[in-house]
């Protein structure tokens, strides 16, 4: 009898061990197939990022083709290349004390600067910045600009310079406005449309400078607008200033943009347009580049979809720091619904423009062993807590993949205006291969912008590509140089010249 007893609770026991094993071998196969999901939707996302420098040189030609487009006629491609009216650039001879706004980006700058008249002699300068506050950005012209008026009457009297400013002496005031513009004057354009975070609708198709001269008189501000200029502009009349082979600028910052110098006989689509200097500084406006080469994935054509400005600013949706956070916001969320790496759904990790591009940054660039980092902001941010170290390391893969073809894509950008110009070797758009006679100027490149002065490894991914699609011989005549607050100072220099 005893020995049946014995019997029976071994096998209930020996049947229990069975169904508890087959529970945790059932559990981790279905944690194994959720977990190689998970690294499906990062190989599909890799797969779909890809930028061989084979596609880089591709991205190249088609933005200098596009750039030969965009000049050759009105509307003639997505890259506007429009005229700016600054037909020179400064050269160190500028004198007195001038005044810039600076509005565009997440910050808005006031500026004043002393320009000693020899080369390169900023005597002083001071900047002040403060955020737009983000009602303001969708409100309506008049407040905007009465914003903006306020603030640069407190800092002229801050300086105390006000009494003479405000009441006698008309000042000239460079003012850079970010956004695309289609100048009638060095000092004066319509505003084609809004980008980034602004939309203001009462404000598109007006007249910029006049909307802030009301608004500046509404204030009895005694200031004109001598020149009105995009934050490229004013960069690359700041790197000109500083260094004479400087031939263009490009921003990669909450927007991205560049500008070069172009001959005016290759403005077409403005035949008869003459300069003293026989050239003029384009505003390409790149962000609205397009080609069929630009590697674009699922979450691009949906953040695009979802987007204010659907269709539009295809190339700054993939590179500027108003995006990539986003991007990465949505691989993450693809992930977590393909399995539970975060738990449940995180409600957080829905909300658009949750996880900004500083945070992605400081994520990538997290070099403690346990991701402290990375864990604090998952948890701060998107209110995930205790998120395991394998999935800490994927939501590092996830940054650094975004954030990578981002910075390449910046590289042979540039590379195709360097193209577009005959300083990328090859000898021009028609050249072909590199020729050993080409003889290789210097080209600097002024920089400005969050993502490439404060983002390390998506500038060391930028230089990285540079040189893969220069080949290192040339792009060692290739100099990208940060000019700090370039597009404010250099608004200003351009009120002096
Ligand atoms: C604007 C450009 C600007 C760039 C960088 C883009 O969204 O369209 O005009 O230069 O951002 O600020």
């Amino acid at each position: 009898m005893g020995r049946v007893v014995v019997v029976g609770v071994a096998l209930t026991v020996a049947a229990a061990a069975c169904v508890f094993a087959s529970v945790v071998v059932g559990r981790r196969v279905r944690s194994r197939r959720k977990w190689r999901r998970v690294l499906g939707v990062l190989a599909d996302l890799e797969e779909g990022c890809s930028t061989p420098v084979g596609r880089l040189k591709q991205v190249v030609d088609a933005m200098a083709v596009e750039m030969h487009a965009g000049l050759a006629s009105e509307g003639g491609s997505k890259l506007k290349m429009l005229l700016t009216f600054v037909d020179r650039l400064p050269y160190g001879s500028e004198k007195g004390t001038y005044y810039a706004l600076d509005l565009g980006g997440t910050n808005f700058r006031v500026l004043r600067v002393q320009l000693g008249g020899q080369r390169s002699s900023i005597m002083e300068q001071h900047v002040e910045k403060q955020p737009i506050p983000q009602h303001l950005m969708s409100s309506t012209s008049e407040i905007l600009f009465d914003f903006i008026a306020s603030s640069l009457k407190e800092f002229v009297e801050r300086e105390g310079d006000g009494s003479q400013t405000l009441l006698t002496r008309r000042r000239e005031l460079g003012f850079t406005f970010s956004f695309p513009v289609k100048q009638t004057s060095v000092s004066s354009g319509i505003l084609i449309k809004w980008t980034k975070l602004f939309y203001i609708p009462d404000m598109v198709g007006r007249e910029v400078t006049e909307c802030l001269e009301q608004a500046m008189s509404r204030k009895g501000l005694n200031m004109r607008v001598a020149v009105l200029v995009n934050d490229t502009v004013g960069t690359l009349a700041l790197g000109h200033y500083h260094d004479a082979d400087t031939v263009a600028a490009v921003i990669i910052g909450t927007g991205t943009n560049a500008c070069y110098w172009e001959r005016t006989d290759a403005i077409i689509k403005c035949q008869g347009l003459l300069t003293t200097t026989g050239g003029m500084v384009i505003n390409m406006e790149w962000g609205n580049f397009w080609s069929s080469h630009l590697p674009r994935t699922s979450y691009d054509m949906d953040l695009d979809a979802d987007s204010p400005n659907q269709n539009d600013q295809g190339f700054e949706k993939m590179i500027s720091g108003m995006y990539l956070g986003e991007i990465v916001r949505r691989v993450l969320l693809r992930m977590s619904q393909e399995s539970d790496i975060f738990g449940a759904l995180p409600s957080k990790l829905s909300m658009p423009f949750i996880l900004s591009t500083p945070m992605i940054a400081a994520m990538h660039e997290d070099d403690s062993p346990e991701l402290t980092e990375v864990a604090r902001i998952l948890k701060d941010a998107l209110e995930i807590p205790d998120v395991p170290l394998k999935v800490r390391k994927l939501v590092v893969k996830v940054c650094d993949v975004v954030t990578r073809r981002a910075a390449r894509l910046a590289a042979a950008g540039i590379v195709g205006i360097l193209k577009k110009i005959g300083r990328d070797g090859s000898g021009g758009i028609t050249g072909g291969r590199t020729r050993s006679d080409v003889k290789i100027r210097r080209s600097v490149v002024a920089i400005e912008g969050g993502l490439y002065t404060s983002y390390t490894i998506f500038r060391e991914y930028l230089h990285e590509a540079l040189s893969e699609i220069l080949g290192e011989d040339i792009a060692r005549h290739v100099i990208l140089k940060v000019t700090e607050d370039g597009s404010g100072i250099g608004a200003a220099l351009l009120a002096a010249s």
